[in-house]
């Protein structure tokens, strides 16, 4: 088939990949020129893709990346994989979908199976992307991403895909599309259940995840080992599933797919109160953070020197969206003490660079890469563990 694949980030690029693999001709599109030109080259930006395999692709024309919208012309399949965000205002941001679906409208004139991977609502397929394509015999169908980047045992082929079509034909389409590098398609009934799905998945992390960095909270005024009390009750062989507490949530997915669920409960006139807490929980944790580590040194850090190990949002990849470590950061310096952050794998954050992991008066590790030495790390006089990883150390 010739795919196409609006987005080339995380998502679109992962899929891109896929489908090269199982023989179809695949266009990444993207609007980021600067991204084009270096995926065009062979180098792929995403942890989990190898250069190698991007530019073995594209030399057996499996794929190339493109910013003109006339490429999208003749497509079989176009697949949408845009970032859907929160507004100021922590509520849903379509704009990314409404300008690819935009892009669609104005250059594919003949019919085309069109699916939507951008989380988001459900109804969006629906009422944001087909309400938008009329006079065109479109077929449409809701297939969202579930990709964990950076995740050695579940990837895109083995990680079972949802499928909803506003038609059985579309349902049809889209399923011998993703059978060819999936292995296990699940058809739901309507799109409106797997746009849903995909945020309840994303919801259930947050509210658990909330719920143990509250429970860490207690733990602790209690004098109680929160990590502990978890492999406790993590031997309960039913009826349990373990979550670790930390700095905050980060990333695309789990601090903001639930305001979407919420957004749409507050139209529907219910109010989403457990996505509400859990937000305020996970926001609150690196303000949590910082009172720990004032008084875990005696109650000033004015003029002491931290460190801050780790800054994107989980081990191993370099994505800072939304990461904890920047309000936890911020606050240790609004705190007076003076801070520099280390993690090669971001490289470059927010106008600064990564420091090397030098000793320092504060080290407080948000996120353990692997190459990241625990030595290191305690060479610091206190240091302050949000991942469980540092033995001996305070923390959560
Ligand atoms: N990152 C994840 O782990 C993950 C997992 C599952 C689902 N998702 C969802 O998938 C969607 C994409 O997320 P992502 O992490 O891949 O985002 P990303 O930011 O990594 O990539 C999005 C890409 O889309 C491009 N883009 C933006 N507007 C465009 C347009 N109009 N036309 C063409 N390209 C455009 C951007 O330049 C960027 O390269 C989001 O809805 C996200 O919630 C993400």
């Amino acid at each position: 088939m010739r795919v196409a694949i609006i987005g080339q980030g995380y998502v679109g690029l992962t899929i891109a990949v896929g489908a090269a693999s199982a023989g179809h001709s695949v266009l990444g599109f993207d609007v980021n020129k600067g991204l084009v030109a270096k995926l065009n080259e062979g180098a792929s930006h995403i942890e989990g893709i190898n250069d190698s395999v991007l530019a073995e692709f594209i030399s057996s024309h499996r794929y190339s990346a493109s910013f003109e919208p006339t490429d999208l012309v003749g497509s079989d399949v176009i697949v949408i994989a845009v970032p859907t965000p929160l507004n100021s205002e922590r509520n849903p941001d379509l704009s990314y979908l409404h300008a690819a679906v935009d892009l669609i409208k104005q250059h594919v004139k003949s019919p085309t199976l069109i699916v939507n991977e951008s989380t988001s609502y459900p109804g969006t397929l629906r009422k944001e992307i087909a309400a938008r394509l009329t006079g065109v015999d479109h077929l449409f169908a809701s297939s969202p991403e579930r990709v964990d980047p950076g995740n050695a045992l579940w990837g895109t082929k083995n990680t079972p895909r949802l499928i909803g079509g506003l038609s059985q034909e579309a349902v049809i389409k889209a399923t011998e599309f993703y059978e060819s590098f999936c292995d296990t398609i699940i058809e739901v009934s309507s799109p409106e259940v797997a746009e849903a799905a995909k945020i309840f998945e994303n919801t259930f992390r947050q509210v658990n995840i909330a719920l143990v960095n509250e429970f860490a909270q207690i733990a602790d005024a209690l004098g109680i080992s929160t990590r502990e009390v978890i492999e406790a009750a993590a031997t309960k062989p039913y009826g349990f599933m373990p979550f670790t507490p930390g700095a905050g949530v980060g990333g695309h997915c789990i601090p903001v797919d639930p305001s979407y669920l919420a957004h749409v409960a507050d139209q529907v006139g219910i109010p989403a109160t457990f996505i509400k807490r859990a937000n305020e929980v996970n926001l609150g944790m690196p303000a949590y953070v910082v009172k720990r580590v004032v008084a875990g040194v005696g109650g000033s850090i004015a003029g002491k020197s931290v460190v801050v190990v780790g800054v994107s949002y989980k081990p191993e990849i370099a994505d800072v969206r939304e990461t904890p470590a920047a309000a936890v950061i911020d606050l240790l310096r609004e705190q007076g003490a003076n801070v520099v952050w280390h993690d090669d794998l971001v490289g470059t954050w927010r106008g600064e660079q990564s420091a090397p992991l030098a000793a320092h008066e504060i080290a407080v590790v948000v996120t353990k890469h692997g190459y990241v030495s625990v030595d290191a790390i305690n060479a610091s006089q206190y240091v302050f563990d949000c991942t469980g990883t540092i033995p001996g150390a305070d923390g959560i």
